[in-house]
């Protein structure tokens, strides 16, 4: 099964009033992202079976951020600088190589109750 896009980034570019709690848009998030954004379509990658660059509201992880998460894997990253953004493009995006020295820790709770779903699970289901 392939998605629609083989590689999905979310960046967080919430902003947030006071500084009650950190948020991604104080340390430039959006810039970040288009510079991504650009460099994708400079690569001519950008669209249907490529690679779509999104802006997300808040993930969640506020105290990690600023933050941007890719699927399929849904792999978690951190990031301070567009280098940081050229290694994960150039390593996750173009290589499927997981940036250790950038990414976030898995969850250490896993929550009952949900049924994971395989691709070919989904490939089964959908046949016919
Ligand atoms: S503000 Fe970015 S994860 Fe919450």
């Amino acid at each position: 099964m392939q998605g629609y896009y083989q590689r999905h980034l979310f960046f967080c570019l919430n902003q947030r009033e006071g500084n009650a709690r950190p948020c991604c848009a104080v340390a430039g998030s959006a810039s970040v992202r288009d510079y991504a954004k650009q460099r994708i379509k400079s690569l001519g990658l950008a669209g249907a079976g490529g690679v779509r660059v999104n802006t997300a509201g808040c993930l969640g992880r506020c105290d990690e951020g600023p933050v941007l998460v890719i699927y399929p894997e849904a792999v978690w990253y951190t990031y301070h600088t567009t280098d940081d953004v050229d290694e994960i493009l150039d390593r996750h995006v173009l290589r499927g190589e997981i940036v250790e020295r950038l990414r976030l820790p898995e969850p250490t709770v896993v929550r009952d109750g949900l049924i994971s779903i395989s691709p070919a699970d989904v490939d089964k289901n959908t046949a016919g």
